[in-house]
């Protein structure tokens, strides 16, 4: 793994320990989780169509990690990452994207969605990954290194959203004259 990435892990992990309010533990999300995985999703978002989103992606098998907040055995966060295709200058960059983070409404604003970012960062680096790209609220992702300066370049469906957004887990891995990123029919169900 290179330096930076090393880099990387080390100060998330230490912003990770720093934020956390409430007692969190993240791991892997297992079989038993998935029907509290999917009552998280409709309580976060307050609508049943994210929970079949995700459920289409797991169908799909476009999942690459999810990971789970638990609290006292139970789950209150959830974080998803799935297989994205993404060029720079014609070449396939190994990007994911982060495709649904929620948090239980009464959990939120606590730093579990923080820690899940931050745990599942390095995960993401270590396993190869390159760059993450998400489509969420501008005001939330800029805090973990996610940038819309950084997608401007790459063509997509929402390209030159302030909500399109990327984060570079080796540097300047998005960096070329022109790009794209490739959105399965179930990316722009959602
Ligand atoms: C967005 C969400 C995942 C954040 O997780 P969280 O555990 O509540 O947030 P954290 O405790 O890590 O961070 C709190 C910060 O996030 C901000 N925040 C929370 N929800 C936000 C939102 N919808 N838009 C922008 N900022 C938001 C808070 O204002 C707070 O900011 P501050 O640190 O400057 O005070 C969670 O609120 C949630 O599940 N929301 C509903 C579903 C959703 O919108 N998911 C994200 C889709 S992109």
């Amino acid at each position: 793994m290179k330096a930076e990435v090393f880099h990387l892990v080390d100060v998330l992990q230490t912003q990770e320990a720093a934020m956390l309010q409430v007692e969190v533990a993240c791991r892997d999300e297992c079989v038993l989780d998935r029907e509290q995985v999917l009552n998280v999703i409709r309580r976060a978002f307050g609508r049943e169509s994210t929970a079949n989103y995700v459920k289409r992606l797991d169908e799909e098998g476009r999942i690459f990690k999810s990971i789970v907040a638990i609290e006292n055995d139970r789950v209150i966060g959830h974080i998803v990452y799935t297989l994205l295709p993404v060029e720079v200058d014609g070449k396939p960059v190994r990007a994911i994207g982060l495709s649904c983070l929620s948090v239980d409404p009464e959990k939120q604003s606590l730093g579990v969605g923080s820690r899940l970012i931050k745990h599942s960062l390095p995960l993401v680096a270590q396993a190869g990954m390159a760059a993450v790209i998400v489509l969420g609220h501008p005001r939330y992702y800029p805090r973990f290194g996610f940038s819309a300066e950084i997608a401007q370049k790459l063509k997509a469906p929402f390209s030159g959203k302030p909500s399109f957004m990327a984060l570079e887990l080796v540097p300047n891995a998005l960096q070329g004259s022109s790009g794209s990123v490739e959105y399965a029919p179930v990316y722009l169900e959602e």
